[in-house]
């Protein structure tokens, strides 16, 4: 398998820290691109129209996108330690936790790209502050979580989202209002697949 990929996407590390948590890192090559909305890269457009990545390019030369889906694909590849629960709550709790740190990234990698790419006279500073609003709600949220040692496509999400806010906003200080997830972050942040994956 081929992944389409770039060290600093928050995005692609989810699929990295879960193929190595699974033992498929192996298996997939990474293909290093560098792309902006506005920059779109050829070979990632040419697997997939949206043009972003993760993209991965499957054995048989089939594309699949976006990182749920390659998570989700690459946890039915190995006999381990499902990171997708089957069912019931453990399932639900991990997918919901999936989208609440997916929409965090959402909000911060838009507000990246507005605050560093538009150009300065188009930004819109009501817009950046309501994208960070919902990541500081969503980090007060994950703070009454418990969750625990475990890794699923939840956990790692949730890792992946606060390690980019580390890497890109060196400057908001999520951890003092929010000691229990942060002690969490610590701890899972230990993990080879975190360290192996850090952007930093
Ligand atoms: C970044 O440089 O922050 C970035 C790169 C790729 C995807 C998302 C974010």
């Amino acid at each position: 398998m081929k992944l389409h990929h770039n060290p600093a996407s928050p995005y692609v590390r989810k699929v990295r820290v879960l193929a190595l948590e699974t033992g498929l890192s192996d298996k997939i090559e990474l293909a290093s691109v560098t792309l902006t909305p506005i920059g779109p890269d050829a070979n990632v457009c040419a697997d997939n129209p949206i043009g972003k990545i993760p993209t991965l390019v499957c054995d048989d030369g089939s594309a699949l996108y976006d990182s749920r889906v390659i998570c989700e694909y690459l946890d039915s590849l190995h006999g381990g330690a499902r990171m997708f629960p089957e069912q019931g709550d453990a399932r639900w709790t991990a997918v919901r936790r999936q989208a609440l740190a997916d929409g965090i990234l959402d909000a911060a990698v838009g507000t990246r790209y507005e605050s560093v790419l538009r150009p300065e006279k188009l930004r819109w500073p009501d817009w950046i502050n309501a994208q960070l609003n919902k990541i500081r709600r969503s980090l007060d949220v994950l703070e009454h979580e418990s969750l625990g040692g475990g890794v699923d496509i939840g956990t790692i999400s949730i890792a992946c989202a606060l390690g980019y806010l580390d890497f890109r906003y060196p400057d908001e200080d999520w951890r003092t209002t929010r000691p229990r997830l942060s002690e969490w972050f610590e701890r899972f942040s230990q993990r080879s697949s975190m360290q192996e994956t850090s952007p930093g």
